[in-house]
């Protein structure tokens, strides 16, 4: 098993910040059992049948290494160095040969249609901007590849969830590393210019009210 870091993110594409980056990979490693039961039925629909290499945008600490063919090999697109250990530590327990790509979603650092499945979950919430990363993913996937997703995505108008997403977005983006739980990412894959898109929105129950409305599903390129 061997795991190998490209860094070439710049600090105008990703600010790694030393307190919040070292907080968020600790959450996630703690948190991320409970955050995946809540997900693990949408998530098994999305990832299933993954080929045996796989890129993935914004792996975190590792929350889809256990939904990876035995034997994978892992391209890891995450900016964030604090969470690089941990991710280490998840792929080598789940017996996966990752490669850390330490770029943003925006600018992947992979040919063109060069990937068979790129998968993403809780991400596109976080990155700049969105529609640059879809366009990005259709690039590097080849014609036919597919990228599965399990995201949070803003509630509907005038609902309570609305209003608490909205309430509580400065302190919620500030903790979560620019998290943004009001962003409609259903319209945004749609119009991905995907060939073929399948989502379904769901609804999750947990304490953390704005990061409560989800979608996921699959879009071929
Ligand atoms: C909320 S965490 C989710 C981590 C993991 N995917 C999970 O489901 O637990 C968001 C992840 O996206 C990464 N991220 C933030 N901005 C990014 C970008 N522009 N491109 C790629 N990954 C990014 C963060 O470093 C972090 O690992």
């Amino acid at each position: 098993m061997t795991t190998r870091t490209q860094h070439t993110a710049t600090p105008q594409e990703f600010v790694a910040h030393p307190g919040r980056g070292r907080f968020n990979s600790a959450f996630f490693w703690a948190m991320g059992a409970y955050i995946n039961w809540h997900m693990r039925t949408h998530k098994a629909t999305a990832f299933a049948d993954l080929p045996s290499s796989v890129v993935e945008l914004g792996p975190g600490v590792g929350a889809n290494v256990r939904y990876l063919p035995a034997d994978a090999r892992l391209i890891a697109i995450e900016p964030n160095p604090y969470m690089h250990a941990r991710l280490r530590r998840a792929a080598r327990a789940g017996g996966v040969d990752l490669e850390i790509r330490s770029v943003v979603g925006e600018r992947i650092d992979l040919p063109d249609a060069s990937a068979d499945a790129v998968i993403s979950s809780l991400v596109l919430c976080s990155v700049r901007d969105p529609a640059v990363v879809l366009a990005e993913v259709r690039r590097v996937l080849r014609p036919g590849g597919r990228f599965s997703f399990a995201e949070h995505v803003a509630a509907k108008r005038g609902t309570p969830t609305r209003w608490t997403q909205r309430i509580l977005r400065r302190p919620w983006a500030w903790t979560f590393e620019g998290c943004s739980c009001e962003r409609d990412l259903a319209s945004l894959i749609r119009s991905a210019g995907f060939s073929d898109v399948d989502l379904c929105h769901y609804r999750i129950r947990t304490p953390f009210v704005p990061f409560n409305t989800h979608i996921s599903g699959t879009a071929i390129a």
